[in-house]
């Protein structure tokens, strides 16, 4: 099964209008590229990143399950998409956190997305002392079918597994570690969605991905790509992951 590959950048709260340049670099050093590329900066910068994102797409860091209406500091999957973006990403391990969301919420906000138009990259990921307490594998279940609608095709649906333990620390789980959590999820989703659909949705590793990691990462078949943090920032770290896609 031939499934897109994404690079996928995720800004979080970083990022001034100063910040473009390292997009348009990014775009000259990437005209033509063989694997999907996306930024996802803050939503400030959407619309002015879409239209100066050449061959890469832009998205945006969360969205709203609702379509309009009084909730003052939020954004609709509608506006995101009306900014020239074309994906959200949602449930990130961050909002989780700080903002006590639920893979109830992230389903919700996934529907949305998915009714607007916009590829929803779906985090799901395990803290340290559920891995140590041996619970990965559970948390993992639980997350994925809760926080998946049941609009998730293999085109508008993107699952990211980021480890929590893993995201900015510098420690990556062992291949052998992602293997296992990464063919968990494709088992589970095509149990769920059936062969055509579960197999195609794309998976994305993210946690600490460098230029020096990354082509090891994407030798795992069931890895189709990276969703990046601190190293998206910067177009010379980001541009070396993106080559190790391709
Ligand atoms: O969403 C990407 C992220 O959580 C990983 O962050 O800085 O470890 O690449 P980082």
């Amino acid at each position: 099964m031939m499934r897109r590959k994404l690079a996928a950048g995720n800004w979080k709260m970083n990022g001034t209008s100063a910040a473009l340049a390292e997009l348009e670099y990014l775009a000259l050093q990437h005209p033509a590229p063989t694997v999907d590329i996306l930024i996802c900066p803050p939503s400030t910068l959407l619309t002015q990143a879409a239209a100066q994102s050449g061959s890469i797409a832009i998205g945006a860091q969360d969205c709203h399950a609702n379509t309009s209406g009084a909730h003052t500091g939020d954004i609709s999957a509608e506006m995101i998409s009306d900014s020239g973006a074309t994906a959200v990403i949602l449930g990130h391990s961050e909002r989780r956190e700080d903002h006590d969301e639920t893979s109830e919420q992230v389903r919700a906000k996934a529907r949305a997305a998915h009714a607007a138009g916009l590829t929803a990259i779906i985090c799901l990921g395990e803290s340290e002392a559920q891995r140590d307490a041996a619970n990965t594998l559970d948390i993992i279940a639980g997350q994925l079918a809760i926080s998946t609608p049941d609009t998730a095709t293999a085109s508008n649906t993107v699952i990211a597994y980021e480890p929590i333990w893993a995201i900015g620390t510098g420690r990556v789980p062992t291949i052998e570690q992602i293997i296992e959590v990464h063919d968990f999820i494709r088992e589970k989703l095509i149990e769920r969605f059936g062969a055509d659909i579960g197999d195609a949705i794309p998976l994305l590793y993210g946690g600490s991905v460098k230029p020096s990691n990354a082509a090891e990462i994407f030798t795992v078949a069931n890895v189709d790509g990276a969703l990046v943090g601190g190293a998206s920032l910067k177009a010379e770290d980001f541009s070396p992951i993106i080559s190790a896609l391709e």
